[in-house]
C-alpha cells in the first residue's frame, strides 16, 4: 500500500515559521505512530512569484489536484502591495480554491478551556465554545462576474458581482447539514435576504435542502445580526452556513471568541474523489501576519491544528486528530504561551519552537 501523499505550501511570512512546526509533528507521527506521509513541498504566493513571476505555478497547481491532502501555511505581505492584481500571492490562494473546486470551507471557532479567561469577551460567554462556520468558498462576489475596474464618464468605477447559483447553494448547504447531524443537529444561515436577491434564492434554496434533513433544528439570519449575535452570545449557535464574504468576516470576529487568529485552523473540501475522501486544502484562517515575521513569536497552533483537521477529514484518523488536539490543549494547560495569548506584561512568551516542541512532548505523553 502507498502511504497517503501531503502537499506543503508554506507560504510566506509566518506561513514557513508556523508550518516548519508542522514538519516535526508529520515526523513524529512518522515515528512514533507508524503513520507515514509521502510529504513534498512547494512554492505559492510572493515566494512563487519572486521564483516564477506567478503565485502559482502550473506544476504546482497540478500536483495540488493530484495530491490526498494540501497543507498551506499563509500567503501575502507588504513586499507585494504594488504587483499588479492579477499576480498578487492572494491569487495563487484563490486560484487553488476555484481549481480544486473547494467549495465547502470549514472554520471551527473552539475555546480552549485554558483560554476562556484570554477572551476580550466575557469568561462565561466563550468558555466550553465549539461552533463551526461553513463557509462558501467558491462562488460569490469573490468570483463572480462582471469585475474590474472600468472607465465611467469622466471617473472610474470598481465592479464586484454576488452571484450565486441553485447548486452552488444546494452543495455547501448539504455539507453544513451533514456536519450538524454529525454534531448539534443545529443549523443556522446567514445571509442578507432583505436586501439581496442572492440572499432570497440563498434562503430558499437551504429551506429546501432542509427537508432532506428533518432532525436539524434549521434556522435563518440575517448576516449583520448574526454578527451581534455571535459576540453577544455565541453558545446559541452549532454549525453556522453562509456566502464566501460573510463568512470571511464571520469566521474572523468568531476567532477572537476563542482568544486569537493564532489558533483557528480550516478545512476546505470538495466533492468526493475516486476513493471516497474530499479534495482537501488545510490552511490556518490567519494570514502571513507581515508585522510578527521573521521574529520566531508566530502562534504554531493554529497551523498544527489544520494538520489534525487532515488527520480526520482526508485520512480518516479521527483518533489522531483527537490526540493532537488534546495535545495542544494541554501545551494550553500547562501555561505555555505565544506572545498573541499573553496580555500581561512580565511574562516571557514562548517562541514559535519552543510552542511547537511542547506540543511534541505533550504527544509524547499521550503514548
Ligand atoms: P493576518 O492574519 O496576517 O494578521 C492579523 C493580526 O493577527 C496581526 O497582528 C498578526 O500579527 C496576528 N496574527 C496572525 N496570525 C498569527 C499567529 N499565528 N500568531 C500570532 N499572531 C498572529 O492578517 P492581515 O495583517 O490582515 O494580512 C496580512 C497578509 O496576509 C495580507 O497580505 C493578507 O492578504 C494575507 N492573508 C492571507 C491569508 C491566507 O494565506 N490564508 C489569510 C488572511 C490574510
Ligand atoms: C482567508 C483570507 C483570504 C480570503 C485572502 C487571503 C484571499 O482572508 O482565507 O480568510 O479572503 O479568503
Ligand atoms: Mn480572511
Amino acid at each position: 500500500m502507498t502511504n497517503p501523499s501531503l502537499l506543503i505550501l508554506p507560504g510566506d511570512g509566518i506561513g514557513p515559521e508556523v508550518m516548519a512546526e508542522v514538519r516535526k509533528i508529520i515526523d513524529w507521527f512518522g515515528a512514533r505512530r507508524g503513520i507515514t506521509f509521502d510529504v513534498s513541498e512547494d512554492l505559492v504566493g510572493g515566494c512563487a512569484y519572486d521564483k516564477h513571476g506567478t503565485p502559482l505555478h502550473d506544476d504546482t497547481m497540478a500536483r495540488a489536484q493530484e495530491v490526498d491532502a494540501v497543507l498551506l501555511g499563509a500567503v501575502g505581505g507588504p513586499k507585494y502591495d504594488s504587483l499588479d492584481f492579477s499576480v498578487k500571492p492572494e491569487r495563487g490562494l484563490l486560484r487553488l480554491r476555484k481549481e480544486m473546486d473547494l467549495f465547502s470551507n470549514l472554520r471551527p471557532a473552539q475555546c480552549f478551556d485554558a483560554l476562556a479567561d484570554f477572551s476580550s469577551l466575557k469568561k462565561d460567554v466563550v468558555a466550553g465554545l465549539d461552533i463551526m462556520i461553513v463557509r462558501e468558498l467558491t462562488s460569490g462576489v469573490y468570483f463572480g462576474e462582471p469585475r474590474g475596474i472600468f472607465e465611467e464618464g469622466n471617473e472610474r468605477v470598481g465592479i464586484n458581482t454576488q452571484r450565486y447559483t441553485e447548486s452552488e447553494i444546494d452543495r455547501v448547504a448539504r455539507s453544513a447539514f451533514d456536519l450538524a447531524m454529525k454534531r448539534g443537529k443545529k443549523l443556522c444561515s446567514m445571509e442578507k435576504a432583505n436586501v439581496m436577491e442572492s440572499g432570497i434564492l440563498w434562503r430558499e434554496v437551504v429551506t429546501e435542502v432542509g427537508k432532506d434533513y428533518p432532525e436539524v433544528e434549521l434556522s435563518h439570519m440575517y448576516a449583520d445580526a448574526g454578527a451581534m449575535q455571535l459576540t453577544r452570545w455565541p453558545k446559541q449557535f452549532d454549525v453556522i452556513v453562509t456566502d464566501n464574504l460573510f463568512g470571511d468576516l464571520l469566521s474572523d470576529l468568531a476567532a477572537m471568541l476563542t482568544g486569537s487568529l493564532g489558533m483557528l485552523p480550516s478545512a476546505s473540501l470538495g466533492a468526493p474523489m475516486d476513493n471516497g475522501r474530499p479534495k482537501a486544502l488545510y490552511e490556518p484562517v490567519h494570514g502571513s501576519a507581515p508585522d510578527i515575521a521573521g521574529q520566531g513569536k508566530a502562534n504554531p497552533c493554529a497551523c498544527i491544528l489544520s494538520f489534525a483537521m487532515a488527520l480526520r477529514y482526508s485520512f480518516d484518523l479521527g483518533d489522531e486528530a483527537t490526540r493532537l488536539e488534546q495535545a495542544v490543549n494541554a501545551v494550553l494547560g500547562d501555561g505555555v504561551r505565544t506572545a498573541d495569548l499573553l496580555n500581561e506584561e512580565g511574562i516571557t512568551p514562548a517562541t514559535t519552537a519552543e510552542m511547537g516542541d511542547a506540543v511534541l512532548a505533550a504527544l509524547d505523553a499521550s503514548l
